[in-house]
């Protein structure tokens, strides 16, 4: 059998007041791309944080290439924490540039002190990624001249140039403008490419689905669950899984009435949507159904007597790329878009895919395909 790069075995973390590891298992091999997903506080960041020695396991051992890094009894602290770093290399959200030295310099600096390279070398190896990755015209400016996504991408190449064998990241697009998502996932997804041995601590889903080999779903301090991509999200086995998944799939926010907060939620459909890769036309068409509907229609009826919020649901199905808006509300039967004069109900109809409206039992349904 193939010798795992990574063996993570019965892993527990306890802290003070909460113990985010319980038991985790898992065998990591060279090549593959495994993405961590699950609900916050579930211990992804502190399952990355033991595997390269920032954080002590409480128990449980970590073998990298056949070293346990966790004994204690072997060697001293400083060279097996040296030989893990060696082997890793991390992302993390935050970016981490030395904000006081260039681009190049930030990218050299590992490359001199710890491989011994000379700073030539260093420099040209520098380069050379920067050129890959488009950012090369940045390599004399600092950290704070760069964007976000720009920052992120020379962390990325800062990384890269220690030719780790493998690469953990910690919500490495967390912290970014969504405009910016794109550009670092896309240098994600050619290391991907290139063979690199990733472990990717992610919330974009549709991403990890595409660049994974495997998936671990994390929940109740361990491993919950471990598959395929196409397992995890399509055929998930056990019912937290199911129910982590298929949240991710749908916006859903009750109450809606005239005091919410709308602009916070237009951000909200717009992550949605990105998450879920809609086009910018589809993105764009559910927001102005959103501000059509809730904003020009019903909340101005609202404020008129109707007492119970609005609720919305808002799903998208991969197959028929396609997402549905769905509207629920109380009050005497009203279709937003009933009237034949309507501009907006004319150029909303011209943009989707098909509405709908029912009245039931004194409960409106508006649905809408974009
Ligand atoms: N250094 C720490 N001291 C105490 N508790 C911590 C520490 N780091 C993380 N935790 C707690 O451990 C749990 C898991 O945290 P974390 O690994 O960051 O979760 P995730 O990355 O999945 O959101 C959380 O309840 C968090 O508050
Ligand atoms: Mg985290």
């Amino acid at each position: 059998m193939e010798m795992s790069m990574i063996s993570i075995r019965n892993l527990r973390k306890e802290y003070a007041n909460v113990t985010p590891l319980r038991r985790v298992s898992a065998e990591i091999k060279k090549g593959e791309v495994i993405s961590v997903i699950g609900p916050s506080g579930t211990g992804k960041s502190t399952l990355l944080r033991c595997i390269n020695l920032l954080e002590t396991p409480t128990q449980g051992e970590i073998v990298v290439d056949g070293v346990t890094v966790t004994d204690r009894k072997r060697g001293d602290p400083k060279s097996r924490v040296n030989l893990v770093r060696r082997k890793m290399g991390m992302v993390f959200q935050s970016f981490n540039l030395f904000a006081h030295k260039t681009i190049i310099e930030n990218i050299m600096m590992g490359q001199v002190d710890l491989l011994g390279r000379s700073r030539q070398e260093a420099y040209d190896r520098g380069m050379e990624l920067l050129r890959t990755i488009g950012l090369a015209d940045k390599a004399l400016a600092y950290p704070d001249e760069l964007s976000g996504g720009q920052k992120q991408r020379a962390a990325i190449a800062r990384t890269v140039a220690m030719e780790p064998e493998i690469i953990l990241f910690d919500e490495p697009t967390s912290a970014l403008d969504p405009t910016m998502v794109g550009e670092v996932l896309s240098v994600i997804r050619r290391l991907a490419g290139q063979g690199m041995t990733m472990m990717i601590v992610t919330h974009e889903m549709k991403f990890a689905r595409d660049v994974s080999t495997r998936i671990f779903y994390m929940d109740e301090g361990e491993i919950y669950e471990d598959g395929t991509p196409e397992q995890i999200f399509e055929h998930p086995k056990r019912e937290r899984t199911r129910i982590f998944v298929r949240q991710l799939k749908v916006l859903h926010l009750e109450g809606i009435s005239p005091d919410f907060d709308f602009l916070a939620f237009m951000t909200q459909l717009e992550e949605f949507g990105r998450k879920q890769q809609l086009s910018q036309r589809q993105i764009y068409a559910m927001q102005l159904v959103a501000e059509e509907v809730l904003m020009q229609k019903l909340l101005p009826a609202a404020e008129k007597g109707r007492k119970r919020g609005i609720t919305l649901d808002v799903e998208y199905s991969e197959q028929e790329n396609q997402a549905q808006m769905r509207f629920a509300y109380g009050g005497t039967s009203f279709h937003p878009f009933g009237r034949e004069d309507d501009l907006s109900g004319r150029m909303i109809k011209g943009m989707c895919k098909g509405m709908e409206h029912k009245f039931a039992d004194g409960e409106n349904t508006f649905v809408i395909n974009i």
